[in-house]
């Protein structure tokens, strides 16, 4: 199987603060591995009452649909396909209750329990749980002896809601440590801190705040277990001046009077300083460009900069 360095985990979560271009940057990677023959599945967090998603629009969609559907139209090598399903709590519940309860009609009654429903729904973590169980059933899926997928790729939430996802297996394996779930728990978790298995890409853009807040969170992610896999910086300024033009334009620009596109030149020399301060945390950095493209044109123009490997 092909992998993209450094992205060669087959569980790969993209997380990141919110707007930073998480979406983009999964919806990219999914093209970058259909290309190159892989069965991909695009995964993205769903609830009831969600609006209309980034990560769909890039397919040309309002949403994800419920069960995996190809969403890409492209021909492709191999196995290559995009597809694309949402994480739903409830059908994680559900495949739950069918592996511990013996038989259907039971099974159908318990989902049918108001009560039971109000419990798995206002329950804290219950939500986590079903969503992180129903992941667990995807990832295990087989066909002809092969897993079917050969890359699951997650459109994680933002920040706080990804580290609860990350965290919640070795939380709950406290309080629950024996029996089924318990043993659901320690495959999950295994699986989570696998570095070969799982990794996380955290996606930021060249600016301060975003910067500091994308270190934060790889280090919640080293405490949570899970392995970092690359940083992605996104959004990168065009620039076209070599060292030799900058020293020169810097030095003038230090005397000359305001000058239009000042602005303009100084972000991008502050974005490769700012994404330069995330080398030596550990993980490869991967810049991607910001790109005159938006919708579904968008992420497959991207798959240059993922393949091309850390910058
Ligand atoms: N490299 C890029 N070049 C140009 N536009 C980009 C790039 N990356 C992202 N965008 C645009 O920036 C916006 C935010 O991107 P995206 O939806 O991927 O972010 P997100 O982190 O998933 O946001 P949210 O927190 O809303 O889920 C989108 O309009 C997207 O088209
Ligand atoms: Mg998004």
């Amino acid at each position: 199987m092909s992998a993209i360095a450094p992205f060669t985990p087959r569980i790969l979560l993209v997380t990141g603060k919110g707007g930073v271009g998480r979406s983009t940057t999964a919806a990219a990677l999914g093209h970058a591995f259909a290309s190159a023959g892989e069965a991909v599945l695009l995964l993205e967090i769903g609830g009831v009452g969600d609006d209309a998603s980034a990560l769909a629009r890039a397919f040309g969609r309002v949403r994800l649909p419920t069960k995996p559907e190809r969403i890409d139209t492209v021909t492709r090598p191999e196995r290559g396909a995009i597809f694309g399903a949402l994480l739903l709590a409830n059908t994680g519940h559900e495949r739950f209750l069918r592996r511990v309860l013996p038989g259907g009609p039971l099974v159908a009654a318990a989902l049918r329990n108001d009560a039971l429903q109000r419990l798995l729904n206002a329950a804290p973590s219950f939500q986590e749980m079903g969503i992180f169980y129903h992941l667990l059933t995807i990832l295990r899926e087989t066909e002809n002896q092969r897993f079917r997928w050969d890359r699951v790729i997650i459109d994680m939430p933002a920040t706080g809601h990804t580290l609860a996802l990350t965290e919640l297996p070795a939380q709950l394996l406290r309080l629950l440590p024996n029996g089924f779930i318990g043993e659901e728990l320690r495959a999950g978790r295994t699986l989570l801190e696998d570095r070969t298995q799982t990794g996380a890409v955290v996606v930021t853009l060249p600016e301060r705040l975003p910067i500091t807040e994308s270190r934060e969170l790889a280090q919640g992610l080293a405490k949570s277990g899970v392995g970092l896999c690359a940083y992605v910086v996104n959004k990168m300024p065009a620039t076209d001046f070599s060292k030799e033009e900058r020293d020169v334009l810097d030095t003038w620009l230090a005397h000359s009077p305001p000058l239009f596109g000042r602005g303009d030149y100084l972000r991008s020399a502050d974005a490769k300083g700012l994404a330069r301060e995330l080398d030596g945390d550990g993980a490869p950095l991967v810049l991607l460009p910001e790109l005159a493209l938006s919708g579904p044109a968008l992420p497959p123009a991207l798959i240059p900069y993922l393949t091309k490997g850390p910058s």
